[in-house]
This record gives C-alpha cells, structure tokens and sequence, in this order.
C-alpha cells in the first residue's frame, strides 16, 4: 500500500484512524480486513455517487472477502430526511444485516450523517465506516462521530453520537467535484483555520489548496482529532466547531436546503465576524479579511435573509439551551471563545453582522 498515505489517529471511545491519501477506495476492502471482521458491508451511498465509485468500492470489499449489499438514496440536503431514514434502515434489514455487520458511508456529508445515524440505531447500534468523497465531509463531517438528519423544524436535529470504526479519505475523488463543492468543503476548512490556525486561513488567501489538498484535509482533521478527544459529546470545547453555524444553518433552513452547507456557513462566518467586529468583541480587525478569503474561493459573505428571519429559524437550532444560545465569536484569526447571550439577543447580534 502507498506510503503517501497519512494516518491520524483519533482516541475517542472507541478509537479510530483517519487515512488519508491517493487510491483509498480501490484499497478499502483489503483496509478494512484489517480491522474488521470477514462480514456483510452494506454500502450507503446516494444517485450522484454511485456511479462514480460504487462498483471500485464493492469490488474491492468483495476481493477481500466481504459480503457486499449496497443502497443507493437521491442526492441532496432535501432527501436527509426522516423517510430516507426508513427506507435505509429497511434495505438494510432486508439485507439480513446482523450486528456484526457493517455499514460504509461512501459519499459527501448527507451521506456520512444519515448513513450513521442508520448505523447508529439498527439494531441499537453496528459499525459504521466513513468513506467520504467529498471536500467538506474529507475535512469536517466524517470524522468525529457527529450523525444525524434534518427535521422540518430544522437541521440535524435528530441523530446520535456513533464513532467511526475507520475513515478512509481517497484524495483522488477530489479530482471530480465541481468548483461549488469544492468551495462547500473550503468553507469548513477555513473555519477551521480562523478557530485555531491562522497558518491553515493564509493557504486559502493564497489559493494554495488546489496543490496541497492532502495537507489542507491532514491539519483539519488533526485540529478536528484534538478537539473531539477533549470533548467527545460536545459538552463544551467541540461547540467552537460550530463557528459560522447558527447562521449558517438558518440560512439553510431558510432556502428549504437550496443553500448547500459549506456556502451557508461561509455567510454564517462573515456574518458572526462582522458582527464581533462592529459589536467590540474582537481583539483585531478581521472582517474584511474573512470576506476577501471566503470571496477568493467563490463563497458567498452574506445573505438576502432578514435578520428576523435568520433568528426565528435559529431559535430551533441545537446550540440554544432554554433562553440562552451559545455564539462562537472569532476574537482573531487562529483564536475563537464561546459566548452565552439571551435568545432575545441574537436579533439585534445578526442585525449587526448583516452587510449595511
Ligand atoms: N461539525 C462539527 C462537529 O463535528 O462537531
């Protein structure tokens, strides 16, 4: 096997590894045999995938041995749904899948978060592996355990906590996303960098993510790594990762899913940092430079949505606890805190992060 391949380990409960590299899904089935045992793997994937890598996916398990079945769901926010959910647990009980079995997540974020939470409770609970072919699932979504589905009251607001028995994030499927799902991913990745790299945050003011993607995905997923072993469920420091997402997700809400994730975000970051800035909660001007990165890799820095309507919708979302929500604010680039304001507050805190 290639030793361009990186490994990052994640010591949660149980522990796993995020492999990193060129050729990962023509590999997986011998990759898995290590770690799992010879079982049934049913390969969750959706419409726009699976002609993509599908077949490499189950010929490589079928290779090493494993009992193949797959399920194939429509592409989209829109299908993360409570009725995908059941047509999903169905096809895998109509597969036989028993609790040595296994699930494999092979898509983008949609997938990774319904797949496991399919994983998550058939059967109160089988493996799950995450295969992501996506930017944003490579750097964010398939690593730490978080899965889930959007409820009409609004984002993944039903789901589960269940670790990956491995990841394996095949660079070369990056070869064939297209620009907006390339910059869906490079939303989240400098997310990452204004919460705790500034170094990460200038590789995208310099458009160096086209020549290193392998690196960009390696320092999200270690930062990701330490944050999820400090806090596996998000008791406290793994909300910072929730940068840019109040808004965010009520954009996406707002736009009925028309609005991918990592463009909400991207908007829902602008806004926050704007906001930091024009209220006196930053240590630095920022602003502006968020804006000039997020605009160089072709996402959006605001929204058409009212600020009434971004904080109705967000009075749903998972981070308000009785009548606080919990803000991430960026105080500089590489440096973000957590900030506990009253619902009543968050009108007037958007409203001042909206462009004037
Ligand atoms: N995507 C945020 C988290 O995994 O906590």
């Amino acid at each position: 096997m290639s030793n361009s391949i990186q490994t990052i380990p994640i010591r949660t409960t149980p522990a796993y590894e995020v492999a990193i590299g060129p050729g990962l899904l023509g590999q997986c089935g011998p990759r898995l045999k290590g770690l799992l045992p010879l079982c049934q793997v049913a390969v969750i994937t959706d419409s726009t995938v699976a002609p993509l890598y599908l077949n490499t996916v189950s010929d490589s398990l079928r290779s090493a041995g494993f009992a193949v079945s797959t399920h194939v769901f429509p592409a989209g926010e829109a299908h993360k749904s409570l009725s995908t959910l059941s047509d999903l647990l169905e096809s895998l009980a109509a597969a036989h899948l028993t609790r040595g079995d296994c699930v494999a997540a092979l898509g983008g974020g949609v997938t990774g978060d319904m797949a496991g939470f399919a994983a998550a409770v058939y059967l109160r609970g089988i493996r799950c592996v995450q295969l992501p072919t996506t930017l944003l699932s490579a750097v964010d979504s398939s690593v730490g355990g978080k899965t889930a589905i959007d409820l009409t009251a609004g984002k993944n607001l039903a789901g589960a906590f269940l670790q990956p028995a491995a990841v394996l994030c095949d660079t070369d499927c990056l070869q064939s996303l297209p620009a907006d799902m390339v910059a869906d991913g490079a939303a989240e990745a400098i997310k990452t960098g204004v919460l705790s790299d500034e170094g990460l945050f200038s590789l995208f003011e310099d458009d160096a993510l086209a020549s290193a993607p392998a690196e960009v995905i390696a320092r999200c997923v270690r930062y990701k790594a330490g944050v999820v072993e400090r806090d596996e469920r998000e008791q406290g420091e793994r909300k910072l990762l929730n940068l840019g997402h109040t808004v965010g997700h009520a954009i996406e809400k707002c736009s009925n899913y028309a609005i991918p994730h990592g463009h909400a975000v991207a908007a829902g970051l602008a806004v926050i940092a704007r906001a930091a800035e024009r209220l006196g909660w930053t240590e630095a001007p920022i602003a502006s430079r968020v804006s000039a990165c997020l605009l160089a890799n072709g996402l959006p820095t605001g929204t058409a949505y009212s600020a009434a309507a971004l904080a109705e919708a967000a009075l749903a979302d998972k981070k308000r606890s009785g009548n606080t929500i919990t803000l991430v604010i960026p105080r500089k680039i590489g440096l973000c805190s957590l900030k506990k304001v009253p619902v009543a507050e968050l009108l007037p805190i958007i409203s001042a992060g909206l462009e004037a």
